[in-house]
């Protein structure tokens, strides 16, 4: 079995990252992960002048324990938008015998802290770095609002969702594959998919939890109405509902779908849909913009020739 050691960027006796480490080893004891206190392995700041003395031997055997283990977990504390001294330290002494600490190997970051991103902004910065230090970076996960998060007296994650992110992070560093993320445009792609082959849970779990949907005009609209505006997923269902209950699709044709900036992915195409009350036909190009968050579209705009529905609607 694969051997996965597991450490924390602290040396604070009740470091909140480690508390975080210590509940995974809790909650999947047979997966060998293995837990190493840094602080065991404490050593002066880095000099040239100390090193003339030679490498602290606590360096050489952590680095035989580094050369032993199949992948890394790493729980990172955030300071000043940075990882702390203190792992920067360990790295610069362990770099000193090989700049590739990692081996070639899998790495999953982890983070928390008190505050709401949980340290995820240097997580960022060390992604990049633990490239450079010779690690086969998989995934990351960072937990916020530590206190509210985090059931310290037993160890574990309190809400069940942030539980499940945590779960997918450490799938990828037990398969030692990293996550394979869709690309936006991907995202939008799979949208239309789902909507083509009428599988409504997949097209209602495109849209973000937190979306925000204007249907051709950006205003407020009553339960029944198409047109107007849908926010949260919960809303996203009556907008598809209130598609279904108007029109039966005769055509939905996609022409265009393509990436306008970071997260911005502009379509256009054409429909003709059969107005139910009227069996007239609402025949209509249209633009469709989404902004796309965490794979999932958070803010979503159609665009259609609403006065054409005026007249298929009309008796
Ligand atoms: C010098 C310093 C800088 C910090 N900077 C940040 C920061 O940039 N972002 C953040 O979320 N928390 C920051 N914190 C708060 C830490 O997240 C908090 O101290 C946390 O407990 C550190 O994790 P640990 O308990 O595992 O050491 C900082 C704390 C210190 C002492």
């Amino acid at each position: 079995m694969k051997k996965i050691i597991a450490f924390t960027g602290s040396n604070n006796p009740n470091s909140i990252n480690e508390k975080l480490v210590l509940s995974i080893l809790k909650k999947y004891p047979g997966q060998n992960i293995e837990f190493i206190d840094l602080k065991d392995f404490n050593v002066p700041i880095y000099s040239q002048e100390i090193e003339q003395n030679g490498i602290p031997k606590q360096i050489k055997k952590l680095f035989q324990l580094f050369t032993e283990a199949n992948a890394f977990i790493i729980a990172s504390p955030e300071h000043n938008g940075l990882p702390s001294a203190f792992l920067k330290n360990i790295i610069d002494w362990l770099s000193r015998i090989d700049q590739r600490i990692f081996c070639e190997k899998p790495v999953l970051l982890l983070s928390t802290s008190p505050g709401p991103t949980g340290g995820k902004t240097h997580l960022q910065i060390l992604e990049k770095l633990v490239l450079r230090w010779g690690g086969l970076f998989v995934e990351q996960y960072s937990l916020g609002s530590f206190d509210q998060n985090f059931d310290k007296n037993n160890l574990s994650i309190i809400p069940p969702e942030e539980n499940e992110k945590l779960k997918i992070a450490l799938q990828a560093i037990m398969s030692g594959v990293p996550l394979t993320k869709k690309n936006n445009v991907e995202v939008v792609k799979d949208y239309f998919n789902s909507f083509q082959n009428g599988n409504m849970e997949q097209v209602l779990n495109s849209f973000h939890p937190d979306c925000y949907i204007v249907s051709v005009k950006e205003e407020e609209r009553s339960k029944e109405e198409l047109h107007g505006i849908y926010r949260t997923q919960e809303e996203a269902k009556q907008f598809l509902n209130n598609i279904t209950a108007l029109f039966n699709t005769k055509d939905f044709t996609v022409n265009h779908i393509s990436s306008a900036g970071d997260h911005l992915v502009m379509a256009n195409g054409t429909f003709s849909h059969e107005v139910k009350s009227t069996g007239k036909l609402f025949n209509s190009t249209w633009a469709q913009l989404c902004i796309i968050k965490d794979e999932k579209i958070k803010e979503y705009r159609f665009y259609e020739d609403s006065a054409a529905l005026v007249v298929a609607s009309t008796l």
